[in-house]
């Protein structure tokens, strides 16, 4: 496996976000989860890492299919059929994701400070999010179970089909490289 990058005290560097940041993380380390994951056993880190990687991979299985939908594959299956399932299925696997993820975060917080890695990351998930919330607004996606689109309406969601590819592709690329730094 690869050897993590020495911890930098990166709180000292000129940038008062930095300070934020490590002040932040610092925090996270030092809480009750922290002390939770670094202390309750051998198997907690691995067991919470399966978790988020079964949340991971729960969120972009249900996102794959329903954005290639958005970009017009399989138009002959309507897209609130495929809506149906897939949307609860990304949240849910959304939410595992965030609470999993955050234990994994606690655990050694502050050595992630200096991770490019977790800055491409959290902004990917970060537009992914505001990508479903503009979703929600686009016309064609609230008159899917009513009526037929029109071509304009299905350009707008073939975007938002691709923005969200984009979005999460680079999230699960970024969180795997975490590791690597
Ligand atoms: C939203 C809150 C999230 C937090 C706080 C978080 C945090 C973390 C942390 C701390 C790690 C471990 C990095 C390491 O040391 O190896 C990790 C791994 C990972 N995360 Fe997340 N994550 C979150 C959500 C997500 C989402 C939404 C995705 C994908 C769309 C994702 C994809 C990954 C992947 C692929 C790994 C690598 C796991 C492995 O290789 O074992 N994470 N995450």
């Amino acid at each position: 496996m690869a050897a993590r990058s020495t911890f930098i005290p990166i709180a000292s560097s000129a940038w008062p976000g930095n300070r934020v940041m490590y002040e932040f993380m610092a925090w996270l380390q030092a809480s009750a989860l922290g002390h939770a994951m670094r202390e309750s056993g051998v198997w907690t880190y691995g067991v919470v890492n399966l978790t988020h990687i079964l949340g991971v991979a729960s969120l972009f299985g249900a996102v794959l299919v329903l954005d290639l939908r958005l970009l017009g594959v399989w138009r002959n299956i309507a897209l609130a059929t495929i809506a149906e399932p897939t949307v609860p299925v990304a949240a849910t696997g959304f939410l595992i994701a965030l609470t999993s993820g955050v234990c994994l975060l606690a655990t050694k917080a502050t050595e992630y400070v200096g991770n490019p890695f977790l800055y491409i990351k959290f902004p990917a998930i970060g537009l992914g999010l505001l990508n479903v919330l503009a979703l929600n607004f686009l016309s064609g996606w609230k008159a899917r179970k009513t009526r037929e689109l029109s071509s304009h309406e299905r350009l707008q969601l073939s975007v938002a089909g691709g923005i969200s590819l984009v979005c999460w592709l680079t999230a699960i690329t970024a969180g795997r490289m975490i590791g690597y730094w």
